[in-house]
């Protein structure tokens, strides 16, 4: 099996690619950013995907990461990205601007999830697990010994009147000028409810403000343990990097 991947993240912000490591999660060439074309259609999404991979003179197989439901490679959602997604097979629409290669797309979440069970946090490589993307949403993965259930969308679940990405997620932290403290009440709400359903035997939570960790995790009062993401912003990349090894690899 070959040992280096390709991996794209597509984010709000920025598209990010890197070649990937499989062996050690470690980048094997140096990321490459371009912004994210506004408004971010996928057409727009799939240029800047394409010049990525000819900037990295890579010319294997691609995996590449969407924030919304992704199944059969079609992208079925599209809460915080342009909504003229909604019924793209994504997986078409990269390959056919990276030259027809093979192309597989999956959700961020899942993506960074996949990587974080793998490569970040050794004890979550067995057991139930719930891994949490902290950001403009939040971002969900459901793993059963590493393996993936995909398109879980727990962001999306409602928790107390509320959708859960619209009370915990860093977004509403920033909008609402919340204290950690203050934020940590709604994010604890919101674990509590999954744990309620799903009694998973660790949670892990991602996204930029689990680099500040220490000053929220210690507020929870979730029974399951809650380990802050460690790959952080790389878990995307490598995720959709093992994603594409996977399927086009014997
Ligand atoms: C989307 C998910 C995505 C998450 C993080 C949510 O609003 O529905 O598909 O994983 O945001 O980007």
């Amino acid at each position: 099996m070959s040992s280096i991947g390709f991996g794209i993240d597509v984010g709000g912000s920025g598209v990010k690619g890197a070649r990937v490591n499989l062996e050690s999660s470690e980048f094997a060439s140096e990321r490459i950013k371009i912004l994210t074309p506004q408004p971010a259609t996928p057409e727009a999404v799939a240029e800047v995907a394409a010049r990525i991979v000819e900037q990295a003179g890579w010319t294997g197989p691609v995996g590449i990461t969407v924030p919304g439901i992704v199944r059969d490679q079609v992208v079925e959602s599209a809460a915080n990205i342009d909504p003229s997604w909604v019924g793209v097979n994504a997986q078409e629409l990269f390959s056919r601007h990276l030259g027809g290669r093979t192309v597989t797309v999956l959700n961020d979440a899942d993506a960074a999830g996949l990587a974080e069970v793998t490569y970040g946090i050794p004890e979550a490589a067995t057991g139930p697990v719930i891994f949490l993307t902290l950001g403009t949403g939040i971002g969900s993965a459901i793993l059963i010994d590493g393996r993936l259930y995909p398109n879980s969308e727990l962001g999306h679940l409602e928790v107390d009147g509320k959708e859960a990405e619209h009370r915990a997620s860093s977004a509403v932290k920033e909008r609402k000028d919340l204290s950690y403290k203050q934020w940590a009440k709604q994010v604890d709400k919101v674990l509590r409810t999954y744990e309620a359903l799903f009694s998973p035997s660790l949670f892990i939570v991602g996204g930029g403000i689990s680099r500040k960790s220490e000053k929220w995790i210690p507020l929870l009062s979730c029974r399951t343990k809650v380990l802050p993401a460690r790959l952080l912003n790389t878990a995307g990349i490598v995720g959709a990097a093992m994603a594409v090894e996977r399927v086009s690899t014997p």
